[in-house]
């Protein structure tokens, strides 16, 4: 049977939500989030942000099993296969940094006792995230995701306009 075209359209769909959710998140966490004193004030803000972080987490998880279940169009190629081992190992590290995030957040959350602020509950915040391990992961991890991200997007504008192979069409909805 010939592979289809494109990917499934839910995972289309998945796949910009997300970008356009992890874009959002870890610029607004690496721009202002970090640098904000902990008062009272952060509290709506950190709120929002670890809603988004859970939401990124459950999609993430959501498009994997998808991606499992669907066909996928045939093995992209770059025009050299060192290339396309670090295209491959891209998208893998993409997803699980995708993944860490979420399970590092969840783990400074946890530890910091911040949960309630998810319900509009007040709780005291920590006067330094810092104090807890998992938000170190979380502050590497999300600048190596956002490494990957760029190189992401290098590489499909390598596709797009040098190698002219229509390769964003395949995560584009159509026949
Ligand atoms: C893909 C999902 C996520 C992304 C992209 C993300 C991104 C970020 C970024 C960029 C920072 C600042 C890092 C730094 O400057 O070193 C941050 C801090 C933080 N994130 Fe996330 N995050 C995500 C998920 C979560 C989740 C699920 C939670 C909790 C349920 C969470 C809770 C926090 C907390 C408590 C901080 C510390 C804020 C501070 O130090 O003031 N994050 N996040």
């Amino acid at each position: 049977m010939t592979p289809p075209k494109r990917y499934h359209p839910v995972l289309v769909v998945l796949h910009w939500l997300s970008a356009i959710l992890i874009l959002f998140t870890l610029l607004s966490g690496l721009s202002s989030l970090d640098d904000l004193p902990n008062t009272p004030e952060k509290a709506p803000l950190l709120a929002t942000h670890m809603t988004m972080g859970l939401l990124i987490f459950g999609l993430t998880v959501l498009r994997l099993v998808i991606r499992f279940v669907t066909r996928k169009p045939a093995p992209a190629t770059a025009g050299h296969p060192l290339l396309d081992k670090i295209g491959i190992a891209t998208h893998w590290l993409l997803y699980l940094g995708a993944l860490g995030m979420g399970i590092s957040g969840l783990g400074i959350a946890s530890q910091a006792g911040i949960f309630p602020l998810l319900s509009g509950e007040t709780v005291p915040l920590p006067a330094d995230f810092s104090i807890y391990p998992p938000r170190i992961g979380h502050g590497l991890v999300a600048r190596l995701l956002l490494a990957l991200i760029a190189l992401h997007i290098g590489a499909a504008l390598y596709h797009q306009f040098i190698r002219k192979d229509g390769l964003l069409g395949r995560m584009w909805f159509g026949k």
